[in-house]
């Protein structure tokens, strides 16, 4: 039923992405998302040591004998030495089909992912960067609009904006995430142009997501209201939950506070802490204003079924409206 540029050159069933989530989007997730016809994302950063992503990636082999893919994040306060370059080895060696980065410019890992046959989707903020990715050599482009969970780039763009333009500015295929949550959201950015979607937040309300119970509660009951922006002072802009410690990170951020002052508060060590123990006000957490479309958490299976069959009724509501005009 859906064919594009994307579902082709990966071989799944729907156009339909699990995008990177650190400490999240582990073997149990990844898979689960790839078993239903999508394609599940291992994100690297939630294995400081590179031999763990190894094993995570066997695990999810043992689960799926679909393709999923890893992300590799490069933004700077995740990643330290030589560990992306070693995650680069695992992911060849592993036989990964495919990796989606994001943080800064992917052209120094090009020429390893291309001799190991991976694929690359690169994912970017602005259409500058996407124009940029495709010079180097990426396969697609995922671009993320204002609305999305976690980086949305310092421009304040919305996907609205963002999809149709990315579409029109390069020539490889684009993927469309921020602020997709189910069947309208998948169609809308299927006629804007791209050939699949990347969601974060609304996986986050899934049984197979490792977040503690919580914050299942709060992602079904929060509104489109319930995010805020912080760390533009350190131009790491990241949309959030509306909590204690994103509100103490932005008044910290107006009284002028560096990056080692706001670390205690932002590093990815506290975050990990607060999904696993459930503490709502325990750290920054990424989440989209899509938070506001989710009304239930669902199985994956159930979510990305109801995607593709809510797909085929907007469509049939878009086709009555055409042709009674
Ligand atoms: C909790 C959470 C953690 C995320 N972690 C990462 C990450 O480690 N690397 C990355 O490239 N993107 C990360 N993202 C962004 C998602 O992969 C995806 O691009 C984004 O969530 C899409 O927008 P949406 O939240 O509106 O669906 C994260 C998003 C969320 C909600």
């Amino acid at each position: 039923m859906f064919k594009t540029r994307i579902t082709e050159m990966l071989g799944i069933e729907y156009p339909i992405i699990q995008g990177g989530m650190q400490w999240l989007s582990k073997a149990e997730l990844a898979s689960a998302v790839s078993e239903a016809g999508g394609l599940g994302l291992i994100t690297a950063a939630s294995f400081p040591d590179p031999a763990e992503l190894r094993d995570e990636i066997q695990k999810a082999r043992s689960l799926t004998k679909k393709p999923f893919g890893v992300n590799v994040s490069m933004l700077p306060v995740l990643m330290e030495g030589d560990t992306t370059k070693r995650y680069i080895e695992v992911i060849v060696e592993e036989k990964i089909p495919v990796v989606e980065t994001s943080g800064r410019n992917p052209e120094p890992l090009v020429p390893a992912l291309k001799e190991g046959g991976v694929r690359l989707i690169h994912k970017v903020p602005a259409v500058r960067f996407a124009r940029k990715a495709e010079s180097v050599g990426a396969d697609a482009v995922t671009i993320v609009g204002f609305e999305c969970g976690g980086h949305p780039g310092m421009d304040d763009v919305t996907s609205m904006i963002l999809i149709p333009r990315a579409a029109e500015s390069v020539n490889i295929p684009v993927i469309a995430g921020g602020g997709i949550a189910d069947a309208r959201g998948f169609v809308a950015a299927l006629s804007l142009g791209a050939e699949a979607v990347v969601m974060g937040t609304r996986f986050l309300a899934t049984k197979e997501c490792p977040a503690h119970a919580n914050f299942k509660e709060w992602l079904v009951e929060a509104q489109e209201t319930d995010t805020m922006m912080i760390e533009r002072s350190i131009r790491n802009a990241v949309r959030v939950m509306k909590n204690e410690t994103a509100r103490k990170v932005l008044e910290m951020e107006d009284q002028g506070a560096t990056l080692d002052e706001l670390i205690v508060y932002i590093s990815g060590k506290v975050g990990q802490q607060a999904w696993l123990s459930g503490d709502l006000d325990g750290a920054t957490i990424a989440c989209g204003q899509n938070v506001g479309l989710i009304h239930e958490v669902l199985t994956v299976k159930e979510l990305i079924d109801s995607i593709v069959t809510g797909a085929r009724e907007t469509v049939s509501r878009l086709t009555r409206i055409v042709q009674a005009g």
